[in-house]
């Protein structure tokens, strides 16, 4: 098992490229189950879920080919059966469901199980497939989902924590083989959701307002292939903004879209850190000294959940009180008790966590338990004083691509050693 050694204080310098958005490029990899024609998927991020994703569609029959930074599928005949050992090491294969059920009338697809950060529910998947005709049963832990064919029809896909990514992914997919005019209320407006309708129109879809809360999607009979570049990854450009804040350093961010990162971008300001907009990146500094600031995640254009941890990680250094509150899922904290092995004194409060921060990190031994956790670690590592070793990093590399060696170029002492 592989762990990063990080030796913390030299602050980050120079320009780091941003890769292709892993939560942009699943879903779109599953729309190519959609038509039996050649797809070609371009700026692909070489990361461990996204090659997984590639086994799955190979496992489903279709031919999956990585060309450097691209990927070309061609589902020309597949099944419809994705079992538990596929669905439970990767939450994010769920929308190979509204596709299958859409090019073959039936699909069995594992429940996924919850996994760290939350029970992971997808009644509302189920509940937007089933508004389109489809009839749905559980059986042996696997949601058999079947249809004479599937018929446009409006529906609401708001839940507790407000609108489900992955959910109006499905239901858009589904929604586009359909006979009729599809009308979701409290759809996702996340940029991955919108690149995901982009794609879909390129294959000959027919979806207008994506990005809004109602998205409307006119059923055709069948899609082409089609050619996608995906969006730039704003949780990628998110992660190491924060990281050049935390070491009190300066970094370009190349490829980095702020109309993606509103939210996160008001948030860094407003803790003083220093964004410089430019044609085609983001250089962020540390203007002056941290400031302690409140923040609570939100269904996009709000702050985003998957930024929560590394915020939290640069937290910690600004001297006060920051209250981070954590709506989108029920157990995102993973990374309180591994930053109070580095010296951050941080309590939580029910969806609260309270950051007493201001104190020097200093480097110790920690454990990574889910992706953007394990993010903070390395980001809190590269912060403190003296040397931090991150064990399971896996968990890093199924979102993030060469965070080593881009943080190396940066100007971080950091190796990645096996355990
Ligand atoms: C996507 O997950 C992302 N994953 C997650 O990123 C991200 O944290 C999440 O959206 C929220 O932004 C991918 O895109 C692969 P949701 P998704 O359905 O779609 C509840 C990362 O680190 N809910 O928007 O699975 C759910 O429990 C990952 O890259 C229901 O109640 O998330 C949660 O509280 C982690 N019923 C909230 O909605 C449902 O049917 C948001 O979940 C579905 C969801």
């Amino acid at each position: 098992m592989e762990s990063l050694l990080i030796k913390g204080g030299v602050p980050l310098h120079g320009e780091v490229q941003i890769s292709g958005a892993k939560n942009a490029v699943l879903p779109i990899m599953a729309a190519t189950l959609l038509t039996a024609e050649p797809c070609v998927i371009r700026r692909v991020p070489n990361l461990s879920d996204v090659r997984f994703m590639g086994q799955i569609l190979e496992w489903l029959g279709a031919r999956v080919e990585f060309k450097g930074d691209e990927v070309h599928v061609q589902s020309a005949k597949i099944k419809g059966h994705a079992d538990y050992e596929i669905v439970r090491k990767m939450r994010g294969s769920i929308c190979i469901m509204g596709p299958l059920l859409a090019r073959l009338r039936k699909t069995a697809v594992s429940l996924p199980g919850g996994c760290v950060i939350g029970a992971r529910p997808i009644n509302l998947h189920l509940k937007g497939l089933a508004a389109l005709g489809a009839r749905i049963t559980i059986e042996k832990g696997y949601v058999q989902a079947v249809t004479r064919k599937l018929v446009g029809a409006p529906m609401f896909l708001g839940g507790r924590a407000g609108s489900t990514v992955l959910g109006t992914a499905n239901v858009m997919m589904a929604a586009s083989l359909a006979e009729g005019v599809t009308l979701i209320e409290s759809a996702a407006c996340e940029p991955e959701v919108v690149d995901l309708a982009r794609f879909l129109n390129a294959m000959g879809a027919r979806i207008t307002g994506a990005g809004s809360p109602t998205i409307t999607v006119t059923g055709v009979k069948a899609l082409h292939g089609a050619e996608h570049e995906v969006i730039p990854d704003r949780i990628e450009a998110a992660t190491f903004a924060i990281a050049a804040a935390a070491t009190n350093g300066e970094v370009s961010l190349r490829g980095a879209r702020p109309e993606h990162l509103h939210a996160v971008l008001d948030k860094l300001e407003e803790a003083g850190v220093d964004i410089q907009r430019r044609a085609s990146s983001l250089i962020v500094r540390r203007k002056a000294r941290l400031k302690p600031v409140d923040v609570t995640t939100l269904p996009y254009s709000g702050f985003p959940t998957d930024v929560q941890a590394q915020l939290m990680a640069l937290l910690t250094l600004a001297p006060g009180i920051s209250i981070i509150t954590e709506r989108i899922f029920e157990s995102r904290f993973m990374h309180v008790s591994e930053l109070a092995r580095l010296g951050a004194d941080i309590e939580i409060e029910g969806p609260s966590a309270i950051v007493k921060g201001g104190r020097r990190l200093s480097g110790a031994p920690v454990m990574a338990s889910d992706l953007r956790a394990s993010a903070a670690l390395v980001i809190a590592g590269l912060a403190a004083r003296g040397t931090t070793q991150v064990n399971r990093v896996y968990h890093l590399d199924r979102g993030y691509e060469d965070i080593d060696a881009k943080l190396r170029k940066l100007g971080a002492r950091i190796q990645r050693i096996e355990e």
